[in-house]
């Protein structure tokens, strides 16, 4: 059976964006392939997280994702730093990656822009350390959305390079897993970019109905169109693109042809969106709160998870550093 793997930092909380660029695949994938899914708490440390904050934010990570449908019975489904042959494999893996391919990653030119003072060499070979948490499972797919499609290049030159160097085939290229048209970008509701969790533009799975309304209302659009059947520009396409994720076909078609005829009001577009985000969101935001406060179930989930993985990944890495020539005396 073949393996697939996705991971999420535990920063915040998990948005629309998290849910249908990757999360909502996840549990698709769940019942015909080898799943391992993690929470990625080594990664959000690059952003230097406050000690009584960072397992909080694992926990709220862990109980989203367990409330959006994952089944720890179908996967394993376990916390990075439980796994320390991730780490050990990272550092094998940084000796082929080399600071130009590093810097020239989009990702990292981006984190150099928005925070120049905290340019941390984590940060540099975040990538590297993806590629350990994919390779370490011998993945071979991995359900994520297009801002990771250039990690996953990454992966794969490494994986080559490792394959290649030492002569051997322990690791497989792992390919981004194709869903209709392939991975998407859920936008934000600024008009700017991606729905993110820095970005402050998000939905989140765990807001409730009135504070997605509010947010979907405020949304930037524009002064409406002027011509028939005339080109969306970007903030009314945005506005689009989640009607299509969230609404029935028949919804889309319907504001489709009131744009087309300029007879469209936003308003009652966004109210609609909010309506059909909040049908999404309101299932899974119910069962948030009882899963946080469940701590046994969470341990043995959680440990679980952590022994399938170990299993998997100490196995890997034995290949591995036989391959690089470590030998027991
Ligand atoms: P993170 O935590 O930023 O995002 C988790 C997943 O959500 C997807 N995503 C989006 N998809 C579409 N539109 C958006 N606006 C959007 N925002 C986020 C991401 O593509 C991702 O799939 N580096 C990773 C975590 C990670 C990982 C891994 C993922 C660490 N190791 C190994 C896969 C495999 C990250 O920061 O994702």
């Amino acid at each position: 059976m073949e393996t697939v793997l996705s991971g999420i930092r535990s920063t915040g909380h998990l948005h629309l964006g998290n849910y249908y660029g990757a999360l909502r695949n996840f549990v698709k994938m769940q019942n015909d392939y080898n799943c391992f899914f993690f929470i990625a708490d080594l990664h959000s440390l690059t952003t230097h997280p406050h000690p009584d904050d960072f397992h909080a934010s694992v926990k709220i990570i862990l109980s989203e994702y367990l409330a959006a449908g994952l089944d720890p019975d179908k996967c394993a489904l376990f916390i990075q730093s439980d796994v320390p042959e991730v780490s050990e494999l990272y550092v094998l893996l940084n000796m082929l990656a080399y600071k130009g391919e590093m810097e020239r990653t989009a990702s990292f030119k981006e984190k150099v822009r928005l925070n120049p003072e905290n340019v941390n060499t984590g940060l540099l070979t975040y990538p590297v350390l993806m590629a350990a948490d994919i390779l370490v499972h011998r993945a071979n797919y991995v359900p994520v959305g297009k801002d990771q499609e250039q990690h996953l290049e990454i992966t794969r030159v490494l994986a080559r390079r490792f394959n290649n160097m030492y002569n051997c085939d322990v690791f497989p290229e792992p390919q981004s897993f194709k869903f209709g048209s392939g991975p998407i970008k859920v936008p934000g509701l600024d008009g700017n970019g991606k729905m993110g969790k820095s970005e402050g533009n998000g939905i989140y799975l765990y807001d409730d109905e009135k504070t997605i309304t509010k947010k979907v209302m405020r949304a930037v659009t524009d002064s409406g169109p002027t011509e028939p059947n005339s080109e969306k520009p970007v903030v009314i396409e945005n506005l689009f693109t989640l009607l299509k994720l969230v609404s029935e076909p028949s919804t889309v078609d319907y504001f489709e042809e009131k744009w087309n005829d300029c007879s469209i009001r936003y308003g009652d577009l966004k109210k609609q969106l909010a309506e059909d985000i909040c049908k999404v969101t309101l299932p899974i935001r119910e069962k948030i709160d009882s899963i946080y406060n469940d701590e046994a179930f969470l341990h043995r989930v959680t440990s679980e998870g952590r022994d399938k993985a170990r299993a998997s990944a100490s196995a890997t890495l034995a290949l591995a550093k036989k391959a690089v020539g470590f030998r027991a005396f």
